[in-house]
């Protein structure tokens, strides 16, 4: 039976004990409002631990000021017993003053630099000085040997590897596939403020990473590709941040590259904000 923690000295003493039983601990940061992707890879921690955390937290240094932190779904008791089904061991549901004694606003900051300049970090500044500034923390908080990501945050993980390297923290990186649903639309929990019309459009976004896929590996340049995804999704209805070709170390590259490539897409159906990639 899952076990609920608000206080960092329970958790601590909880994952002390483990430790002391010589067990593993994986550990899955989330927001909550959790779907059959986070309870994957909650699935696929328990293949590289014996016990497995799960943090709930919505992060306010993460959201924009007139991004969704305020709407963005809290679902506790849905979220504990979904973990529980799918194998977790402990929901870590810190509240705002525990992660932040000092107040969000006030709080330590940290910041990967060059890779969060591109894509999702130019489009949502600070977006990842916040993801850095509370993985940070959960990683001191829970003391994890493996950590479990989603390849859906295709920059996030980039930039998580990149601090954990560059701050030895002593954690193995462990990488989830992108769960779907059967149209091919990327699960995610901003999808249920999507309305009928706009549900039925978004599925257009993986329908465009297909061909921009077949398309770079049939010869044609990164420069069409993008273009024509780019017009592909606005002809759909979205308003596109980005839609394009990168080295899978997300630096440009264009023709077929030694060690593949990614292609991604950051698009709004009205308010609401989608992103989903495809390695190739
Ligand atoms: O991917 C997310 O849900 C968040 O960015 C994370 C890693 C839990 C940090 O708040």
């Amino acid at each position: 039976m899952i076990r609920t923690v608000e206080a960092l000295d329970a958790l601590r003493a909880q994952v002390a004990q483990w430790k002391r039983e010589g067990l593993r601990i994986g550990f899955v940061p989330t927001m909550g409002n959790l779907h059959a992707g986070h309870f994957s890879l909650v699935e696929l921690a328990r293949r590289h631990a014996d016990r497995i955390v799960a943090s709930v937290f919505v992060n306010p240094t993460q959201f924009g000021p007139d991004e969704d932190f305020a709407r963005y779904p809290r679902t506790p008791e849905q979220d504990a017993r979904g973990l529980d089904d799918a194998g977790c061991d402990l929901l870590w549901l810190p509240a705002v003053e525990t992660m932040y004694p000092y107040g969000a606003s006030n709080a330590v900051q940290m910041r990967v630099p060059g890779i969060t300049d591109v894509l999702d970090g130019a489009h949502r500044p600070g977006h990842f000085d916040g993801v850095v500034t509370v993985v940070s923390r959960l990683f001191n908080q829970v003391q994890p040997d493996v950590a479990v990501f989603g390849r859906k945050d295709y920059q996030q993980v980039a930039v998580v590897r990149y601090f954990v390297r560059d701050l030895a923290f002593p954690v193995e990186l462990v990488v989830g596939e992108t769960r779907r649903e059967a149209d091919g639309l990327a699960m995610s929990s901003r999808n249920q403020y999507l309305d009928p019309d706009q549900r039925a459009r978004a599925p257009e976004l993986h329908r465009t990473l297909l061909a921009m896929r077949d398309a770079a590996l049939s010869g044609a340049d990164a420069v069409r590709v993008e273009a024509e995804a780019a017009a592909r999704l606005q002809s759909a209805g979205f308003d596109v941040d980005y839609a394009v070709v990168r080295r899978r170390d997300l630096s440009e590259g264009g023709g077929i590259v030694a060690g593949g490539q990614v292609a991604l897409v950051a698009a709004r159906l009205g308010r609401t904000r989608l992103i989903d990639n495809l390695e190739f």
